[in-house]
């Protein structure tokens, strides 16, 4: 059954058969909340454009711009935002790989990439891997941006060589969304110095409905900046690898210069269920997006009830809980082992590793997401109430124990 079943109503034994990272990295009686998978089976289009493809043994290699059309459509419809234009497109295997391809092109060795931590821990790994200096301008307390240390930070970059910046809109882990007046800011910013901005906006299907989104590339001045889409958060596809780049009027040469063999590590299937989700599966995400804020709203009741010392400020995007447990004594000693990690979400360092083994509950590492992250966890809510559940009652009869 597909669809007609309502999200995150999955029970603990039909989720342990599954073989992907969520459910394989752990012992097997640790709760998985970490990695960004959800626990919904999928919207019965993507099945369905899977199941012909296979049945006609269309199994070649990706071609076209049917996904960048789907996109901008989508966002179209959702958002009424233009700025998505195919003619300035290109497929891309994944979003994370078109990042790199597209840092490639837009700096050089040693040139600066601006990130705004906590952030997706890919964002060090990747940069870092191709030589680029990664510069963190971390998010205010408040999980802003903040707008004054990036220009800063941008005009000291292109004094250096030439500078990028990795947006996250919406923002991962936090949920943060960026208003209109943020990204403008930021994208005047970035003009002025010459810096370029990359936005990976790949869980911006994951806005609460309340929430008002912006796409990076219709703000005033975005021109030269790029954003990079997918299906993947939106519609838990991430084993169906695909992607979309789109450049910004002033942007397209650049996008041309990515090698035409970037192309060819897009799966065709991912491809097509990635099309088929954004034209087809708008009422199975919006079920999920609702499903996703009562578990939202449970979380916090559950938080408040049970471990009122861990601080969370909840977004308005995502399925991501930006935890902190600094409040808590042992946090203090957890964290102090942490710094190694930063960039490496595969690291069980700081409170998720002390919850990993205490709690028998598997977050994500925050020393990963960059500084700051000494004291935090990232918890994966997109799960079942009953999951969800018993992972705090866990947490907090570790936390309370005494030790
Ligand atoms: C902000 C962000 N970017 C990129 C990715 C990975 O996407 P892909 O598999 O398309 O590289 C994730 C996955 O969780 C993410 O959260």
């Amino acid at each position: 059954m597909v669809t007609d079943t309502p999200p995150f109503d999955l029970d603990i034994a039909q989720l342990r058969q599954r073989t992907s990272a969520k459910w394989r990295a752990a012992d097997p009686d640790v709760l998985p909340l970490w990695v960004a998978e959800m626990d919904v089976l999928p919207a019965r289009p993507v099945v369905e454009a899977l199941c012909k493809a296979l049945d006609r043994g269309d199994t070649g290699y990706a071609f076209g711009a049917e996904y960048a059309e789907a996109y901008a459509a989508f966002a179209r419809d959702r958002w009424g935002s233009g700025g998505f234009e195919p003619a300035r497109s290109a497929m891309v295997p994944d979003v994370m790989l078109g990042a790199v391809e597209l840092l490639k092109v837009l700096t050089g060795p040693g040139d600066a990439v601006v990130v705004t931590p906590p952030v997706y821990p890919p964002f060090y790994a990747f940069a870092e891997h191709l030589g680029r200096r990664v510069v963190e301008v971390p998010l205010t307390a408040e999980l802003r941006l903040d707008l004054p240390a990036l220009a800063d930070a941008f005009r000291s970059a292109a004094g250096r060589g030439r500078g990028a910046f990795l947006l996250c809109n919406p923002h991962n882990p936090t949920g943060t969304v960026h208003s209109y007046d943020e990204l403008a800011a930021v994208a005047a910013a970035a003009e002025a110095a010459g810096v370029r901005v990359v936005a990976d906006e790949i869980h911006a299907p994951l806005v609460l409905p309340g929430a008002t989104y912006t796409p990076y590339l219709t703000v005033r001045g975005a021109g030269s900046g790029f954003a990079l889409v997918s299906a993947s958060k939106g519609w838990n596809l991430p084993g169906l690898k695909a992607a979309v780049a789109f450049a910004g009027p002033e942007a397209g040469a650049d996008l041309a210069r990515l090698p035409e063999e970037v192309g060819h590590g897009v799966s065709h299937l991912g491809a097509l269920a990635h099309t088929a989700a954004l034209r087809h599966g708008r009422e199975w995400l919006d079920a999920v997006v609702e499903g996703l804020d009562r578990n939202r709203a449970l979380l916090g009741d559950l938080l408040a009830a049970h471990l009122p010392s861990v601080r969370w400020n909840p977004g308005a995007a995502t399925y991501l809980a930006w935890l902190d447990f600094a409040d808590l004594p042992w946090a203090a000693t957890a964290g102090a082992d942490a710094d190694a990690s930063r960039g490496d979400a595969s690291v069980r360092a700081g409170v998720a590793a002390w919850l990993y083994e205490h709690a028998r509950v598997l977050l994500s590492s925050g020393p990963a997401f960059g500084s700051g992250g000494e004291h935090c966890a990232r918890l994966n809510f997109a799960t079942s109430a009953t999951v969800l559940t018993e992972a705090i009652a866990r947490m907090a009869a570790a936390v309370g124990a005494p030790r």
